[in-house]
């Protein structure tokens, strides 16, 4: 297999994982958080930076390197680590949540999925075979398999018929796979808010054997109860010696949330997009650098930050960067943002080898939303 998980304890008073993934491209230390680098870029960032900020795995996107340069040409190029100079492990996202959100743009059949480039409105195709090829095309180390993530909230027919054809597809994509030697397959849990689905989603792809499991369709509007309730009943019926990955979260508190409810890996543009906004997660709570209370302060971002933005530049330059719409400024939050996260997840990690991750959620809690809960 690709990929080796190795669980390497649960933290006595919350239950939370630390392990080690091995993969063809090096070790990640879990829980983590991913990157996003949808089009072979995490927006604004050199791979440098991402590495000095310990950034240890990457994600980027099967759509839209599908649709623009084409697979072809990654792989001509040697593939998406040598395209994108990152050395260290890549996941792609399959395309199927990306596709689904194109709304009218799109039609569903048991085949795949027919749908217009949000580009040039050309008529394209997915499939669970197709997104197996590009996905071998662009070798990351963790490919995902082809899947539909249901609107919330969705009737549960709809659900229900939705669920079960992902179940086929990812048979399709497992069976389509074309190097399952240097590529893990990770399949996706899905079912939307049915309990009855999400275990029968989680006991059919169990029983693929696959190197990873995910866990779809949250955070798509659900209520964050809803989300940690999903989670509280999905990631047990997941095998113990395998990586849980929980898709497209990545607030705070979902992050440790998350962790203490057993899940090993996350993925989120939520960092890196209010980056560019000049929206900024600071120590105590999200701080929106652009507005005017900023104009004369000369302070740090983040004063219990040590990243290079913190160390090196004020709010006031912040600010006056972003509304200047000056790209350096875009790097800055960004750069400080990734951190953060990274930061945290660092610092999960660190609670979970102390047996401390309920009392750690619980200052972090109080400290950036002022709340328990
Ligand atoms: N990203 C966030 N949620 C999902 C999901 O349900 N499926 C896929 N493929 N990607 C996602
Ligand atoms: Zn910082």
């Amino acid at each position: 297999m690709a990929v080796r998980y190795e669980l390497l304890k649960q933290c006595k008073q919350s239950g939370a994982r630390l392990g080690r993934l091995h993969t063809p491209h090096g070790v990640i230390e879990t829980p983590i958080f991913m990157p996003v680098g949808t089009l072979a870029t995490v927006k604004t960032m050199s791979p440098e930076e991402l590495k000095e900020m310990d950034a240890q795995i990457i994600l980027s996107n099967t759509y839209h390197l599908f649709i623009r340069p084409g697979h072809e040409i990654v792989k001509e190029a040697g593939g998406l680590h040598k395209f994108m100079n990152w050395d260290r492990p890549i996941l792609t996202d399959s395309g199927g949540f990306q596709v689904f959100s194109l709304g009218d743009l799109r039609k569903i059949t048991e085949e795949g999925v027919q749908f217009r480039s949000h580009l040039s409105g050309e008529k394209l195709f997915l499939s669970p075979e197709k997104a197996m090829e590009i996905q071998n095309a662009l070798g990351a180390d963790i490919i995902m398999a082809f899947d539909e993530c249901p609107p919330y909230p969705a009737e549960y027919e709809y659900v229900k018929n939705s669920t079960e054809r992902t179940y086929r597809w990812l048979k399709r994509c497992k069976e389509a796979h074309g190097r399952p030697e240097d590529q893990a397959l990770f399949g996706i849990v899905q079912g939307g808010e049915y309990r009855e689905l999400r275990e029968e989603s989680a006991r059919q792809l169990v029983d693929l054997d696959l190197p990873g499991y995910a866990v779809g369709g949250l955070s798509v509007g659900e209520p964050h109860e809803m989300m940690f309730e999903i989670l509280g009943y999905t990631t047990p019926l997941l095998p113990k010696d395998k990586p849980r990955y929980l898709m497209g979260v990545g607030s705070p508190e979902a992050l440790i949330q998350g962790a203490i409810l057993g899940i090993d890996m996350f993925d989120c543009v939520l960092p890196t997009r209010i980056a560019r906004n000049g929206t900024t997660m600071t120590s105590e709570g999200r701080l929106v650098v652009r507005n005017a209370k900023f104009t004369r302060d000369f302070g740090p971002l983040d004063p219990n930050c040590d990243c290079y933005t913190c160390r090196n530049y004020s709010r006031a330059y912040l600010r006056h960067l972003i509304k200047a719409d000056e790209t350096f400024g875009l790097r800055l939050t960004t750069y400080h943002n990734l951190y953060f996260l990274l930061n945290l997840m660092h610092q999960v990690r660190q609670a979970i080898m102390e047996d401390r991750l309920l009392d750690f959620r619980d200052e972090f809690m109080m400290k950036y939303y002022g709340t328990l809960n």
